[in-house]
């Protein structure tokens, strides 16, 4: 039970991760920004600043907030978004051990780089013979845009890009990218990771794009997943190819060689029809480090070209959330449900003529000038920002029934795991409910999980953490035009803990 304080600096600074010069938002000069390392019930206390060009505020993802729904950092919601020269304190607990992470929730500002990880390490950890704890690194794998975020997303909004997500130019793994050229010249900078002969490594895997759904390799290993977003799984499902969508995270094994004779690359694609742009960058290597003796990883094994099309193999039953089986008794999903809610999600034209995405018919807004959670404590019953809030209260247990029209996406919720009771294929879209069958045999849950195209989800969530909750796409494009909704959960319960306040907070903003 230690209390971990940081203190965060959000500062622009000037920096080629793949080659390319940009402006990259940081914490304290860092990108990623620092990790944090905590164990299970530790008391992370950070204080940010913001010393950038817009406001913004911090969202730990995954972590549950318990007692503590004042740090989700959502603005809006739980906080007046941090304006220039502002600072804001964050304070909240680690109760469940795994990987997790934290990024900007102000519109889509993680996309310039105000992201990084956190790790929360378990004295029990029931894999701890299964590696060796010396043995544990995070990878924080990303796409990667040369322009500046807000400067896309109003070409996005515009339809300058005819309805389709900006075009990410490359994929970075940490702070390692390959601009095109460099293989030729021999002057690619990679991530590299030690492992040791015959010892077997934890690797930690974060998607933090905006966009592209990732597809990993490491040459000559094979994966053992023994965590999804902080839940242990049972530990037999093992992968030459690991797909995993924006917000979730994996950790998993690899068994050092006994004799090695040379290093390996690791290799992550990004799976998006989209890439197509003549400095398109679609694969990022690292390097698996036997001995630095051995220099660079051989190209013949495997080779990029071989790792895309083994991507579109691995894109035909491309997620694994479905069928991932967690370890016995860390789940605890209730059998049935008392509540159905159905959640239609679609791509509409703005009066520009962009496509953009809605959830049951709206795009989402936070109310203007205030935040969700200071209305609740002001007694006010019902709740003005009405399309796509969605009360609830505790004990229930909630069914979201999801159908996607178009598009594949990663749908997180805050607060809570939810339990994925099943995924459905092309087009079985449901109308009802009354054709899904539903996993009820020890389903897994976690916080983010991949709905397909024209496909559908049922997840399940119990309500047993008073707060305000978004549920929201994890493409950052779509969460910033409004594919989300919120959840008032127990708002007696947030009054007893919070108190009531004598009138709303009120938010200013400033923008440059
Ligand atoms: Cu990682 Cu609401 O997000």
């Amino acid at each position: 039970n230690q209390t971990r304080t940081y203190i965060f600096e959000a500062k622009y600074i000037k920096g080629a991760p793949d080659g390319y010069m940009k402006s990259i938002f940081t914490i304290n000069g860092e990108f990623p920004g620092p990790t944090i390392y905590a164990c299970v019930n530790d008391t992370i206390i950070v204080t940010i600043t913001n010393h950038g060009l817009e406001p913004t505020a911090m969202h730990w993802h995954g972590i549950l907030q318990q007692g503590t729904l004042y740090s989700d950092g959502v603005p809006g919601s739980t906080q007046c978004a941090s304006n220039i020269g502002e600072s804001f304190t964050y304070y909240f607990h680690t109760t469940k051990p795994g990987t997790y992470w934290y990024h900007s929730h102000f519109g889509i500002q993680y996309i310039d780089g105000l992201k990084g990880a956190i790790v929360v390490c378990d004295p029990d950890d029931p894999y701890k013979v299964s590696y060796n704890r010396s043995q544990d690194d995070v990878l924080q794998c990303t796409d990667w845009y040369h322009s500046n975020a807000t400067y896309l997303y109003n070409l996005y909004l515009s339809n300058a890009l005819h309805g389709a997500e900006p075009i990410p130019e490359s994929c970075l793994i940490n702070n390692f990218g390959q601009p095109p050229d460099c293989h030729a010249k021999k002057t690619c900078g990679y991530y590299r990771t030690e492992i040791k002969a015959g010892i077997s490594k934890r690797i930690r895997v974060i998607n933090t794009s905006a966009f592209a759904v990732l597809m990993c390799t490491i040459d000559g290993h094979r994966m053992r997943l023994i965590e999804a977003d902080g839940t242990y799984l049972n530990g037999k499902t093992y992968v030459n190819v690991l797909t995993f969508n924006a917000g979730q995270r994996y950790s998993f094994i690899i068994d050092g060689k006994t004799n090695p004779k040379q290093n390996y690359w690791i290799r992550c694609n990004m799976d998006t029809p989209y890439l197509n742009g003549p400095s398109a960058q679609p694969t990022v290597r690292g390097i698996l480090v036997y001995d630095t003796k051995f220099g660079l990883p051989p190209d013949a094994q495997f080779n990029d070209s071989e790792h895309v099309i083994q991507g579109a193999l691995a894109r035909a039953n491309r997620f694994i959330d479905q069928n991932l089986v967690p370890m016995k008794g860390r789940c605890n999903c209730p059998k049935k449900s008392t509540r159905k809610i159905f959640l239609e999600l679609a791509f509409v034209f703005s009066n520009n003529g962009a496509l953009l995405p809605i959830m049951n018919h709206h795009a989402f807004k936070a109310v203007a000038n205030t935040t969700i959670l200071s209305l609740i404590q002001t007694n006010i019953s019902s709740f003005p920002a009405s399309a796509n809030v969605f009360t609830i209260e505790k004990g229930e247990v909630i069914d979201l029934y999801i159908n996607s029209e178009i598009g594949q996406h990663p749908m997180h919720l805050h607060g809570h795991v939810f339990c994925v009771m099943g995924i459905g294929k092309v087009g079985s879209g449901f109308s009802d409910a009354s054709n899904v069958d539903l996993n009820t045999d020890n389903p897994i849950c976690r916080d983010t999980a991949s709905i397909l195209f024209e496909g559908w989800m049922v997840l399940r969530f119990v309500a047993d953490n008073p707060g305000v909750w978004m549920f929201h796409c994890h493409i950052d494009w779509h969460l910033g035009a409004g594919l989300a909704l919120q959840f008032i959960e127990s708002p007696n319960a947030i009054r007893k803990i919070y108190g009531t306040a004598q009138k709303p907070v009120e938010c200013k903003m400033d923008r440059k």
